[in-house]
């Protein structure tokens, strides 16, 4: 049996070896996998967590945590109300950016890209796969109104619960999953004085990825 890696020791690791052109998958994704393995590996906490900015039409940036649930060649998938803050904004202007910081390998990844919401396939099966308490939560909530109190909450969820019963909860309208497509991917590696390593990609015209390293 593998014995789990110490993060720790694995930051120094990275930082020692740093992040070298020759080491780079040439497709970002296949890139961003590789560090989401070590990072699972390294049994970093919220591995999953990332930061997600947008902007609606003021032009104005917000940015909040949410869990990415999937990613593959179309990109990266996170779960959301689309009646939410960052709904509406993503309905007026769908360009999104995502940062994950893995603090224990010295590690952050940037992607920015058009967000789409996926199908409803698609969101009815992850929707499917939550607990019954999170389905009914995804009903009771409406995700960034303003609460007259949390009174307010507990009777919207004893509502529903009482609504659904034992029966099977269908996906609300309101709610589903966005999937990032990405344009722009950047891979960074802490590296002692400060002087880290990073590597930009950009999707080009043709469908192909430019690699440029970029000063720290
Ligand atoms: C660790 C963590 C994970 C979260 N995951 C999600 C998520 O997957 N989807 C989501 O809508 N909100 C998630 N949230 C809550 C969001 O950060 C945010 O409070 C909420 O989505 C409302 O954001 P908005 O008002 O900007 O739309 C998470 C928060 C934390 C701290």
């Amino acid at each position: 049996m593998e014995t789990p890696r110490d993060p720790i020791a694995s930051r120094y690791e990275h930082a020692a070896h740093g992040l070298r052109r020759r080491d780079l998958d040439p497709d970002p994704i296949k890139q961003f996998s590789n560090w989401f393995t070590a990072a699972i590996e390294a049994e970093i906490r919220d591995v999953n967590a990332t930061s997600l900015a947008t902007a609606g039409h003021d032009g104005k940036p917000t940015v909040r945590i949410v869990l990415l649930k999937g990613f593959d060649s179309d990109g990266f998938v996170f779960f959301t109300n689309y009646e939410s803050e960052k709904g509406v904004q993503l309905e007026a202007n769908p360009y999104a950016a995502l940062a994950f910081y893995w603090i224990e390998l010295d590690r952050q990844i940037r992607i920015s890209g058009k967000a789409e919401k996926t199908s409803r396939e698609e969101s009815e099966r992850y929707f499917r796969s939550r607990p019954v308490g999170s389905q009914l939560g995804a009903w009771a909530s409406r995700q960034s109104e303003v609460l007259d109190g949390r009174r307010v909450l507990d009777a919207r969820m004893a509502e529903m619960t009482e609504r659904y019963g034992d029966k099977p909860i269908p996906l609300p309208p309101h709610w589903g999953g966005y999937r990032v497509k990405p344009d722009v991917m950047e891979f960074w590696q802490g590296r002692p004085n400060r002087l880290h390593d990073r590597f930009r990609y950009r999707l080009q015209s043709d469908g192909s990825w430019l690699i440029e390293r970029l000063a720290p």
